[in-house]
């Protein structure tokens, strides 16, 4: 048997590691830059350890042959989100460049492992540039949100603890803190969602209020100023009151006032 040079092995993986984590911390740059939601809060990556390689081909009987086929995470990047939602957002990025082919996809935030463990999982084709020539290799990007990471990192510790045979009575309570985790990416969802609502109302709210000023100055020139006084009272009562319905009506209204108006300066126009 040929001897193996890990070091020359690994090589390019500690490339591709690198380039891929540089590439989505400039993601992150490039939304902050312009005042964009960064879908992606944070990046790391390792390259697995040569112990790791050697028991999972044990594990799963894989031949020297074939160690770089079928040992998809040598190279390993890991993507944390704020919120489930950013996610797919996340994957469809990927799934857009043209420097990651994805050769497939788990998606184990639907159908959660029986262990609790949920994330979504890409494995990609990268190429490196190597001193051989340019090399297409694997690389395994797992996505999660925060809450997910901070579940699966205490799990994988008490399973290198346990040796992978966790006991029965801590299982359990993995399996409840899962639940947990589940109700508490869901509430920070319909935080979020709010925040979104709220962002968009307060812009709704920004378009009416300069098209009533405008309607009422348009008014102040044409018709009784005591009139338009009163209805200029009348809006700043409506605006003090946060209220987005009543603000709407009333800008309808005054749309009808207007119109009124230009109806009415038409005829005299055709009278004169
Ligand atoms: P591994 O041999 O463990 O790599 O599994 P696999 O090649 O069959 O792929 P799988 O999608 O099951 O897991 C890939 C990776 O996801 C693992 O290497 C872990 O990093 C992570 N993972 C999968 N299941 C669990 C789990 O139950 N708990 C934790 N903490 N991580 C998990
Ligand atoms: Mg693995």
């Amino acid at each position: 048997m040929e001897i193996q040079l890990w070091r020359e092995i690994l090589s390019p993986y500690e490339l591709a590691v690198k380039e891929l984590v540089e590439k989505f911390n400039h993601l992150i740059r490039e939304h902050r830059e312009r005042g964009l939601y960064s879908p992606i809060e944070q990046v790391t990556g390792r390259v697995k350890s040569v112990t790791s390689i050697l028991e999972k081909m044990k594990r799963k009987e894989i031949p020297f042959e074939e160690l770089e086929d079928q040992v998809e995470d040598i190279a390993g990047v890991r993507i944390i989100c704020q919120f489930v939602e950013d996610i797919q957002r996340v994957a469809d990025l990927i799934a857009h460049r043209s420097d990651m082919e994805i050769k497939c996809e788990k998606d184990y935030i639907t159908h959660m492992k029986e262990s609790g463990y949920r994330s979504y999982h890409l494995v990609i084709y990268y190429q490196v540039e190597t001193i051989n020539g340019p090399k297409k290799l694997q690389a395994e990007i797992q996505i999660r949100t925060m809450a997910m990471n901070f579940w699966a990192t205490i799990e994988h510790s008490l399973q290198y603890k346990y040796k992978t045979n966790i006991p029965p009575h801590v299982k359990e309570r993995l399996s409840k803190a899962a639940d947990a985790i589940i109700a508490l990416d869901h509430e920070m969802s319909s935080v979020r969602s709010e925040i979104m609502n709220a962002q968009n109302s307060s812009l709704i709210q920004r378009n009416l209020v300069m098209d009533i000023l405008s309607n009422i100055e348009n008014l102040y020139q044409k018709s009784n100023k005591r009139e338009v006084e009163k209805i200029q009272t009348e809006f700043y009562r409506i605006y003090a009151s946060n209220d987005l319905q009543q603000l709407k009506r009333f800008h309808q209204q005054l749309d009808i006032i207007a119109e009124g108006y230009r109806a009415q300066a038409v005829t005299s126009e055709m009278e004169e």
